[in-house]
């Protein structure tokens, strides 16, 4: 039997990049995932390709943006499976290329909302499910922009930071209940998130952060891992 059979795992930004690779990992482990974004295409299409490799998968078009959407959703995995056995909080947003002081009000705010808003009000939603069940797995996808200095990402790199602190404190609050909390923090990924150079080849692979994921999730219950930064091998 595959070690996630019978599990139900949450993951959002699901439909292209890290979220689309760490979805179908979890589901040849045998959980079944339901993929959250907003384009309900992209979804369909990972759902299919989860599906033909002979996995689970169901789609739900959510703009995490929106508390009442987010409610919804852990009322309806309620309703459906009575249980979540594992939340990715991976959706996120980058706003790059211009210093803080010339940085929009309406872009710090869409960067927070997305990065940092999102995940609190997804555990929010679903952690009581986890306390019920007495188990959980939550991990929250940040950066390596977590623990440096972003020179023309400040509003990114805040978010990121702000991240790992939810990820720490939360983790201390919910450990008591049998519900592990991390934080994956990657370096540069390949996918559509940073746009593509000349040569992509030295980034990491969307599938390297799945591995991380798939190992977390697999981890033995009497320890969990707090963070894993991930690196390219090389550097560009
Ligand atoms: N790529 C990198 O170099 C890198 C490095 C370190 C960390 N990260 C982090 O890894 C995570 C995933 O990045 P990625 O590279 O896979 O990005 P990506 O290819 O741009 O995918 C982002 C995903 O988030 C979803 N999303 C964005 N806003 C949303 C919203 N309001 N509601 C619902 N879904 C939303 C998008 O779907 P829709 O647009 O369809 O909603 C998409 O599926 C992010 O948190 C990012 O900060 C990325």
């Amino acid at each position: 039997m595959a070690e996630l059979t019978e599990q139900i795992a949450i993951v959002t930004g699901a439909g292209r990049g890290i979220g689309e690779a760490i979805s179908k990992r979890l589901a040849a482990l045998g959980a079944t995932v339901v993929l959250v974004a907003r384009n309900t295409a992209r979804l369909a299409q990972v759902k299919r390709e989860i599906e033909n490799a002979g996995g689970r998968a169901e789609t739900a078009s959510v703009d995490l943006l929106h508390e009442g959407a987010i409610d919804t959703l852990a009322g309806f995995i309620k309703v459906r499976h009575g249980r979540c056995d594992i939340l990715v909080n991976n959706a996120g947003i980058g706003a790059m290329g211009k210093p803080l002081h010339e940085t929009a009000p309406g872009i710090w705010d869409a960067v927070m909302a997305t990065n940092l808003r999102a995940p609190f009000l997804m555990i929010r939603a679903l952690a009581p499910l986890m306390i019920a069940a007495s188990r959980g797995h939550i991990i929250n996808i940040s950066s390596l922009a977590g623990h440096n200095p972003l020179r023309n990402g400040a509003a990114y790199a805040a978010s990121k930071w702000g991240l790992n602190g939810l990820t720490y404190s939360v983790a201390e609050e919910l450990r008591d209940f049998g519900i592990r909390v991390s934080a994956v923090a990657p370096g540069s990924v390949h996918t559509e998130f940073g746009g593509s150079g000349a040569d992509d080849s030295w980034k990491i692979q969307p599938e390297d952060v799945a591995n991380i994921v798939a190992m977390i999730v697999t981890q033995s219950p009497h320890s969990f891992v707090s963070e894993v930064l991930v690196r390219p091998a090389r550097k560009r």
